[in-house]
């Protein structure tokens, strides 16, 4: 049982629950039970192995291929969300070019290290420990639009069939460069001729391999072990175990796919933005669909982890990136950027820009306001033009309506902020904060030094700096007195 992640526990708490169902139950059942119970388990399990150890030369980068981004996630990360949806949590990816920056980004997953690339049955191997019994995925991680809906329908075929393996392939106008699907008499198919080492009538054929596949993991393992890399790449060919199984009078199917933008391969920054562009459209459309009016989808961008409630509205030139999540009836644009914010319900921004904030119900900001990262702002809050917002805190329906500087402060509820107020938080060494307590009115071109704190219900006067607390419901004005010299003026003339 163990070897199927079966402990005691789960065991025995499973077969109370038979009990429960009032039969009795004899040893032999009990075993029986134990037995499905495990063999339904290993048909569930899926194994997913994301080969991603290439070195991607033609992205001419520094960094490793399948940490370039599409859609605000790397490549690869695409890649992980599929096989999540597949029912595989822990993912296999097989490192190697790049391995450390990989590892250090990529999280939740299992790595295989490959030092060398000798090919992708060779990539395979590295990941041989984690190949359990039962279905075994092999992907790529520099394809981004893999489907899990094609996936799942490939599964359900390989299951049914009970083939040793499942490729998914497709119908290429031109076939170049990819391996060849070789299919007998009976059109069942018998191997994987690569370009390399194809005659001239396998180059003609155009249905091509994807390099996604089903396996079942026994045989594959087994098939691994006789792999060799007598080739014209010299290489071990994953593509070689389709032979090996037909060879041992195994079953081995093949899925051809429709769609032929999932299976596309990112090798060069065109097809990334030709896979950006893609999936762009599809992200768009889903929330569309979903009861999100984007005015302008051309000049939209939305990130594949942001959340949009129904009844929002987009406007052009909008960015939204990063795990960012907007409640109903909000509008937001045009011309803003929002990245990691939480926003409330009925929010307005519009042609400014937002970065790890939370924003209250009914809050609006901009035009150009500049949210830093690290703000708590409340409902009904009101953030203005000019106005830079950074690590503080900003309570219900408090207004800093215009060209203020809010820095490190804790600002209360029903509190305004006139025009030209700063928040003086550096003090050339270290950030100090600026309280100002509830109920508060700062008047115009106030000065706050901190660390400082005005007390609830008092009233800065205009042009005042606050170098010390003022107490509550109080006046706080300092500023030098006002002389008039008459006549002055004309005499100066
Ligand atoms: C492979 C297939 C080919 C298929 C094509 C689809 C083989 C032998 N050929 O060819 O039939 O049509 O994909 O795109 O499998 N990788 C490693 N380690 C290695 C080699 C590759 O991790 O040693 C990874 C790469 O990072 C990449 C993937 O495997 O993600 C495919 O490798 P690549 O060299 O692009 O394979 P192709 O020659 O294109
Ligand atoms: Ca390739």
């Amino acid at each position: 049982m163990e070897q199927y992640g079966w402990n005691t526990k789960r065991v025995v708490c499973l077969l109370s629950m038979y009990i429960k169902h009032e039969k009795m139950y004899n040893r032999g059942d009990i075993l029986s039970i134990v037995y499905s119970i495990t063999e339904e388990k290993k048909r569930d399990s899926i194994t997913v192995i994301i080969l991603a150890a290439g070195e991607g030369k033609r992205m001419n980068s520094k960094l490793p291929k399948v940490l370039h981004e599409v859609c605000g996630l790397p490549l690869v990360e695409h890649v992980i969300g599929c096989s999540r949806e597949l029912g595989c949590d822990e993912p296999v990816v097989v490192v190697g070019h790049g391995a450390k920056e990989v590892m250090s980004k990529v999280q939740g997953v299992r790595f295989a290290i490959q030092e060398q690339q000798l090919g992708t049955g060779h990539a395979v191997m590295q990941a041989q420990e984690y190949i359990a019994d039962g279905d075994v995925l092999i992907l790529y991680g520099d394809t981004p639009l893999a489907k899990a809906e094609t996936l799942k329908i490939m599964q359900e075929k390989h299951r049914q069939n009970k083939y040793a393996a499942t490729v998914l392939t497709a119908d290429f106008d031109d076939p170049a460069g990819y391996g060849r699907i070789v299919r007998d008499l009976e059109d069942n198919i018998v191997s994987i001729v690569e370009e390399k080492d194809a005659s001239e009538d396998i180059k003609k054929i155009k249905e091509i391999n994807s390099g996604m596949y089903f396996f079942e993991g026994a045989r594959l393992r087994e098939a691994l072990g006789k792999l060799t890399n007598s080739n014209a790449q010299g290489e071990y060919y994953l593509t070689d175990v389709i032979s090996l199984l037909r060879q041992e009078g195994l079953k081995v199917g093949a899925y051809k796919t429709q769609d032929h933008s999932e299976i596309i391969g990112i090798n060069n920054r065109l097809q990334l933005s030709t896979a950006g562009e893609l999936m762009k459209k599809s992200l768009l459309e889903a929330h569309m669909l979903n009861g999100v009016t984007i005015v302008d989808p051309s000049s939209t961008f939305i990130g594949k982890s942001v959340k949009i409630a129904r009844d929002v509205t987009i406007l052009p030139g909008t960015i939204l990136e990063g795990n960012t999540e907007i409640g109903e009836d909000s509008i937001i644009g045009p011309q803003s950027r929002v990245r990691d914010c939480i926003i409330g319900n009925g929010v307005k921004i519009q042609y400014s820009v937002a970065l790890e904030s939370t924003i209250g119900d009914e809050t609006s900001i901009g035009p150009f306001a500049y949210l830093r990262p690290g703000n708590k702002i409340g409902r009904h809050v009101k953030i203005g033009d000019f106005v830079e917002m950074k690590n503080s805190s900003f309570g219900d329906y408090s207004k800093a309506s215009h060209l203020t500087y809010v820095g490190d402060g804790d600002v209360g509820s029903n509190v305004n902020l006139g025009c030209g107020v700063v928040f003086v938080n550096y003090d050339g060494r270290k950030k100090n904060r600026t309280i100002i307590e509830d109920n508060c009115f700062v008047g115009c071109n106030v000065n706050l030094v901190a660390p400082v704190t005005v007390k609830k219900d008092s009233y800065v006067a205009a042009g005042t700096t606050v170098t010390k607390e003022v107490p509550e419901e109080s006046l706080a004005i300092g500023r030098a007195k006002q002389e008039n010299k008459e006549g002055w003026a004309k005499r100066f003339k």
